[in-house]
């Protein structure tokens, strides 16, 4: 007896290795303790949100006997919530961002799916460059549209744009981006996104509809070095920006993220009355009363991106210890080397038996490689060192 439909017993089997990494975690832990194990396979934010969040639940515990106080509201957001989101949005794109060209949703992952439910047709394709957010192919088959994915660079995981202008079709409606990128902490040039936008803008001419170009951006606020995030806003007119506050203020849990749909996009109403409409009947309705308030209160603070920069370091000279090859991550929280003998699958496996927890590169349609998430302690990475080394030693 079968309960599931095919497809979803076919992602059940796919989506297996970043749950595969967990349910191993689990059990070493339970075998060895929590202490001896150093688990590098969730990208789940660890720092606690900042003390803003805790200060404004407490304020808003005090309305909370009131009428409506969760009721429904606008399936966009809350008006006051949407004009505080444009002025922080406008900072950080360096473009003006107004409120009305924004649609809150649940999360980054929510707002993706509403774009694309929005603007997805039944075999419409959507370009990404792999390594890829694993979740973005279930995403695009949600909406009846296939995710074409074109390999990045080896190594730096820069964009291949011959790569990605050859791998557009009639049938592409999105080219979907990610920068700071998971898995790999890629942040693309402006250079590069330059280059993006005039393929696309050439293969606009005579389209009736043009390529959208999508950024997957959770991780904006974190770059490291002073690298330059370059907004699409002003590189792209077709395009639109999905984020959250995820890892920004560590409220994954919370579901709270928006679309911002690009205020120089000709016939930009139409796109943002369609993510309003479908953030509504993909059964999300609207993001969630709470979180949005709480959002209204804190919007501006973050977490603490040094204390993420200084596990990057950490854990750099560990693996420049052990000799791994690797580019160093210019943002978000993932190093991305290069699996020794080159088989990942097999090399995870390698780690596993020294305690150390990384996903296979072959999870995020990458193989060759292994993702290592450094939202986990200090303490955690440093002590990660010797099964580092021991792992990279069966293969020298
Ligand atoms: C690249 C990327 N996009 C989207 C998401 C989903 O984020 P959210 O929790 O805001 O839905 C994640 C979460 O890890 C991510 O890494």
């Amino acid at each position: 007896m079968q309960l599931i439909s095919d497809q979803i017993a076919g992602y059940v089997e796919r989506s297996s290795w970043i749950r595969k990494m967990f349910e191993e975690g689990i059990a070493l832990k339970k075998q060895f303790g929590e202490d001896a194990v150093c688990d590098f396979s969730l990208g789940n934010p660890d720092l606690p949100p900042p003390a803003s969040v805790k200060d404004a639940l407490l304020e808003l515990a005090e309305d909370a006997d009131k009428p409506f106080f969760m009721g429904y509201m606008p399936n966009f957001g809350y008006p006051d919530v949407r004009e505080k989101l444009a002025a922080v949005v406008s900072k950080e794109q360096g473009v003006s961002v107004p409120a009305d060209c924004l649609v809150i949703t649940c999360g980054a992952a929510g707002a993706l799916n509403s774009v694309f439910r929005a603007t997805l047709g039944p075999g419409d394709e959507v370009i990404t460059p792999t390594p890829f957010f694993v979740e973005y192919g279930f995403y695009c088959e949600n909406h009846g549209a296939k995710l074409v994915p074109v390999p990045a660079r080896e190594l730096t995981f820069e964009l291949d744009l011959d790569a990605m202008d050859k791998a557009i079709t009639d049938k592409t409606r999105v080219v979907l981006i990610n920068s700071p990128n998971n898995p790999t902490g890629a942040v693309y040039s402006r250079e590069q996104l330059e280059g993006l936008a005039a393929i696309l803008e050439k293969h606009n001419q005579g389209r009736e509809r043009p390529i959208i170009l999508l950024a997957d951006e959770p991780y904006r606020f974190l770059a490291f070095d002073g690298v330059e995030v370059p907004s699409l806003l002003d590189i792209y007119d077709y395009s639109v920006v999905c984020s959250s506050f995820s890892k920004n203020l560590s409220m994954a849990g919370e579901r709270i993220g928006y679309a911002c749909i690009n205020p120089a996009m000709p016939g930009k109403e139409a796109l943002i009355g369609g993510v309003t409409l479908t953030n509504r009947i993909l059964g999300f309705v609207n993001a969630p009363a709470l979180a949005q308030k709480l959002l209204g209160k804190v919007l501006g603070s973050t977490v603490d991106a040094s204390v993420y920069d200084a596990r990057r370091k950490a854990m750099a000279s560990i693996l420049d210890n052990a000799g791994y090859e690797y580019t160093m991550p210019r943002g978000a929280f993932y190093f991305f080397p290069k699996a020794p003998g080159g088989d990942d699958v097999k090399f995870c496996a390698s780690l596993t038996e020294e305690k150390v927890l990384a996903v296979p590169g072959t999870g995020f349609g990458r193989p060759g490689y292994f993702r290592l998430a450094f939202c986990v302690s200090e303490d955690v990475i440093l002590r990660a060192k010797d099964g580092m080394a021991a792992a990279m030693a069966k293969y020298k």
